[in-house]
This record gives structure tokens, C-alpha cells and sequence, in this order.
């Protein structure tokens, strides 16, 4: 049951100018999740009646994120009047008219704070009688953020932004985290009237809290003592410093799970990952995407997965690969390049310097060394000489190439699609496969081999090859 009494204002509308990026802040990505995906699915644990996602900068982008989070929520466009408290006061305009509960200020960067803290602080504020609460923290660095000036009864006197601040309020250490609970009608009454003559020219949120003192309203600061918790994102360092925190939890859960990680601080898992008890990660591994990995499966070192489906006790190293299935007892690596559509099957094998794209290769199948297998299918049992090649691409079309089951090819073959080879064929090295091969036949088309007899003595006299011969006795 949705809580009737809460409505959600999550604030997305800035450009995030800090990280410097073409890229709006709020969909750089976290654990493979944009900034504000976080922020929208704590928003979508809490089960409000009304959830509003307010948004300006790339707005079709973010809108985009919100609708596939939250489907049929709300989502405002803020007008050209900039600050966080004219985005609320344009919020609060697309709740209904009778709604009288309280408004859960989110800011859209502050990615890492859960769902259970919030229900607390939500808790907290209707059990006391104050007209907002907002959550305080005394990071290492308080630069950016704005500071918390206390008045002698413990309450919330004002909020005074960085750039706004005088020396002896920069001196404060304990500051805004962003989150903030108001009645609506407190909201209602007082956003309109804030003013836009400050540092920055915008209309601040955070000028709220002056207002509802002036009105004689208390308004309570609640310090969250894990200050990581609520820190902000504003650059990339910040961004980099909050992956690295998110990363040792996820990896820390997976541990706790079952899952052996060597070494967590080059392992990186996007929460989206689903890992089985008793797999095993090496160093320098990045796992991505839907990417699921099966139990007794070991994977790494440095191999990157995305969107990979690994099966019991395969053995994947320093591998990169895309959208690929590994079945159950395979081994992929070391160095092997797995494109979308890359099917393994169980007991296969891709080997060392093989790149696969848009191929099955079935049960006990194997590529093991310097291949490019791409639109191709190779049946049960068969073996894929060193340094095969297909030619699957004429210069304008793609072509299918099909191997059989229990086939043996030789080295250095190319087959160039589209064109069959049949169960149970061989070929030999050096082949250049351009017809179909029938099942059980040995194709080959090398020329004979002719050897001229004392080639080297009439013509490279005095080298070292020419002594070699001399000394063979067979100059
Ligand atoms: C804001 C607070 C600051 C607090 C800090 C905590 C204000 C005025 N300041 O500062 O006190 O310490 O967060 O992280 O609120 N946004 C809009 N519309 C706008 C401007 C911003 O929706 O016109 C959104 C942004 O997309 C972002 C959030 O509001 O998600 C905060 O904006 P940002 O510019 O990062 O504010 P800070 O300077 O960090
Ligand atoms: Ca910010």
C-alpha cells in the first residue's frame, strides 16, 4: 500500500556543470546504474502516492531514465528561473490540490543513501513536531556544500550556501546533506517568496528553512554520522570516491554470499551482477550488465564481462566479452575476445587469441588457438585448427559459415562463407575452404609442394644457412 500521506520530489533539472562533460551529471554511471537510477529506485522502495521528478538540462535523456525506474510517475520540466527551490516550488504545483501530507526532498545527486535510513528519518520527523527536518553530516571536506548555522536552542537556523558564506561560516563544519522533509503546506506558503539575490542568482531550497524561522516554525537537523552515506556528487572525483565505496559494498555482499573475491580493489561489479555461491573472481576483473556467473565458475584474472551468462565450473581468464553464454565446464582464455552472440557450449572451448562473434559452437567443441569465428555455427565434438579464419564478410554482406559435428580441421584454414562443411569432415592445413565440404571427406586445395635441391648453396653462399646445410651433409 502506498503511504497516502507522502509525496517524493526528486531534483534533476541541473547541468552539473563541475563534471565538466557533455554528459549531464545525473546519468553519469555508478555501479552500472546512472547517478539518479539510484536515487529513483530508493525513491520507488518507499512507496509514495506521489512521486515527482523534476527535470530542465537534456531533459527527453532523464525523462527517459525516470519513465523506465518509474513508470508513470511524475516528471515536471523546470522553467528557465534556476535553483533547487523553484524546481519544488514547480513540484509541489503537480501534486493534487487536496494533498496535505509531507514532501521527501531528494537530491538527484546524492546516489548512495538507502531506502531503510530515509524510512527513518521519515519516521522521525512525523513523530516530532517541527515543520522540516533535513539531514546534516560533518564531511572531511565541506567544500561545495552548504553550512548549517544552528541557533541556541539546537534548531536549524539557517542554511548559508558555500558561495554565500562569510569566513566564519565556512568555518562550520556540519552542513546540508540535501534531504529534506517538509509539510506541503509549508512548501506552499513560503516558496514563492524566496528571493534570487544571493551568489548564484537562483531561487535556494535551502533559503526555506530562514523563511519558516522567520514564521516561527522550528525546523530540526538530523546529523547521519556515516557521512558517505548522503555526499553529494558534483565532480568526477566525487564520482570515482562514491564507486569505490558502493563497489566495497557490493563486493563485500557477495562475499558474505559465498563468492571468493581476491582482491576487491581491482574487482568491479555492477549491482545488476547475480553471482552463485562458490564462484570464484580473480584480479582485475569487471563484471557488468545482466551479467550472471554460475556456481564453481572461476572468471579473471582481467577479464571484463558484459552482459555474459558463465556456467558451472567454466574457467573464463583475461577475457573481454559482450552478450556471450558460456556453458557449464567450458574454458575461455587467456585473451580471448567474445562478441555478442558468441554460444558456447558445455565442455567447449575458446582459446587463446580467438575472437568469436555472433557463433555457436556446441558441446565439446573447441577453438583453442588464433581464430576469428564470426557468424558461424560448429556442431558437437569438433576441432577448429590453430589459426582458422572465417571469411564471413565479402565487402558488403555478411555470410553464414557451418561446421559440422566431430569435424577436424587443420591449421591455417579459411572458410570463407558461406559454405559447409559436413559431420565428420577433415580438412587439411592450409586450406582454403571455398566449397562445401561433404560429410567424412578430407577437403584440401594447397598446391604440391615442390623442394629445389641445393637452392640455398647455388644462391646464398657464405651465410649461415648455407654452413648449416654444408654441416647437414646435405648441401
Ligand atoms: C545543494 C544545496 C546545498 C547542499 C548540497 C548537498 C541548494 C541551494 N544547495 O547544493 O546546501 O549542501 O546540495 O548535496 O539547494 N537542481 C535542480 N534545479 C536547479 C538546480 C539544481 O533540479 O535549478 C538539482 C540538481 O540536478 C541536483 C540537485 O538539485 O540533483 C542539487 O543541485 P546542485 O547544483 O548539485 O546543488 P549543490 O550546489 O550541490
Ligand atoms: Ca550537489
Amino acid at each position: 500500500m502506498p503511504d497516502a500521506r507522502l509525496a517524493i520530489v526528486i531534483l534533476a533539472a541541473g547541468q552539473g556543470t563541475r563534471m565538466k562533460s557533455a554528459t549531464p551529471k545525473l546519468l553519469h554511471q555508478l555501479a552500472g546504474l546512472p547517478i539518479v537510477g539510484h536515487v529513483l529506485a530508493t525513491a520507488g522502495a518507499l512507496d509514495a502516492a506521489h512521486t515527482v521528478t523534476v527535470v530542465r538540462y537534456e531533459r527527453d535523456r532523464l525523462a527517459a531514465v525516470v519513465e523506465a525506474a518509474l513508470p508513470g510517475s511524475s516528471i515536471v520540466d523546470q522553467d528557465e528561473v534556476p535553483g533547487t527551490g523553484r524546481a519544488v516550488e514547480q513540484a509541489i504545483a503537480a501534486l493534487p490540490g487536496d494533498f496535505d501530507g509531507d514532501v521527501l526532498i531528494l537530491n538527484g545527486d546524492v546516489p548512495l543513501l538507502d531506502a531503510a535510513t530515509l524510512a527513518g528519518f521519515i519516521t522521525a520527523h512525523r513523530a516530532g513536531a517541527s515543520a522540516a527536518s533535513l539531514m546534516t553530516m560533518a564531511p572531511d571536506d565541506p567544500t561545495g556544500y552548504g553550512r548549517i548555522v544552528r541557533a541556541a536552542d539546537g534548531s536549524v537556523d539557517r542554511i548559508v550556501e558555500h558561495k554565500d558564506a562569510l569566513d566564519d561560516e565556512l568555518a562550520l563544519g556540519e552542513v546540508n546533506a540535501g534531504i529534506y522533509l517538509f509539510g506541503v503546506g509549508a512548501l506552499r506558503d513560503h516558496l514563492a517568496t524566496l528571493r534570487i539575490d544571493n551568489a548564484q542568482g537562483e531561487k535556494y531550497l535551502t533559503d526555506m528553512v530562514a523563511a519558516l524561522r522567520a514564521a516561527g516554525s522550528d525546523v530540526i537537523g538530523v546529523p547521519i554520522s556515516q557521512s558517505w552515506l548522503v555526499a553529494g556528487i558534483n565532480d568526477r572525483a566525487q564520482l570515482s570516491e562514491a564507486a569505490a565505496r558502493l563497489n566495497a559494498m557490493i563486493i563485500r555482499g557477495w562475499q558474505l554470499a559465498g563468492v571468493t573475491v581476491q582482491d576487491p580493489t581491482t574487482t568491479w561489479i555492477d549491482l545488476s551482477v547475480s553471482l552463485a555461491p562458490d564462484v570464484e573472481i580473480l584480479p582485475g576483473t569487471q563484471l557488468k550488465g545482466a551479467t550472471t556467473v554460475a556456481t564453481g565458475a572461476r572468471v579473471g584474472p582481467d577479464t571484463t564481462l558484459v552482459d555474459c551468462e558463465i556456467g558451472e565450473r567454466a574457467v573464463v581468464k583475461r577475457t573481454d566479452g559482450t552478450l556471450a553464454v558460456i556453458g557449464a565446464d567450458a574454458s575461455v582464455g587467456p585473451f580471448a575476445y567474445l562478441r555478442p552472440g558468441t554460444v558456447l557450449g558445455v565442455d567447449g572451448k575458446i582459446g587463446t587469441f580467438v575472437e568469436t562473434k555472433n557463433s555457436t559452437i556446441g558441446d565439446g567443441s573447441k577453438v583453442p588457438h588464433l581464430s576469428y569465428i564470426g557468424d558461424t555455427t560448429v556442431g558437437v565434438g569438433s576441432n577448429v585448427g590453430a589459426g582458422t579464419i572465417t571469411a564471413n564478410y565479402d565487402g558488403v554482406n555478411k555470410h553464414k559459415t557451418v561446421v559440422g559435428s566431430h569435424v577436424r580441421s587443420g591449421s591455417h584454414n579459411v572458410f570463407v562463407a558461406p559454405v559447409r562443411i559436413g559431420d565428420g569432415a577433415y580438412t587439411a592445413a592450409g586450406t582454403v575452404v571455398r566449397k562445401d565440404v561433404p560429410p567424412g571427406s578430407l577437403a584440401l586445395n594447397v598446391a604440391p609442394q615442390r623442394n629445389i635441391e641445393g637452392w640455398v648453396a647455388a644462391n646464398r653462399a657464405g651465410t649461415e644457412a648455407a654452413r648449416a646445410a654444408a654441416e647437414s651433409g646435405n648441401s
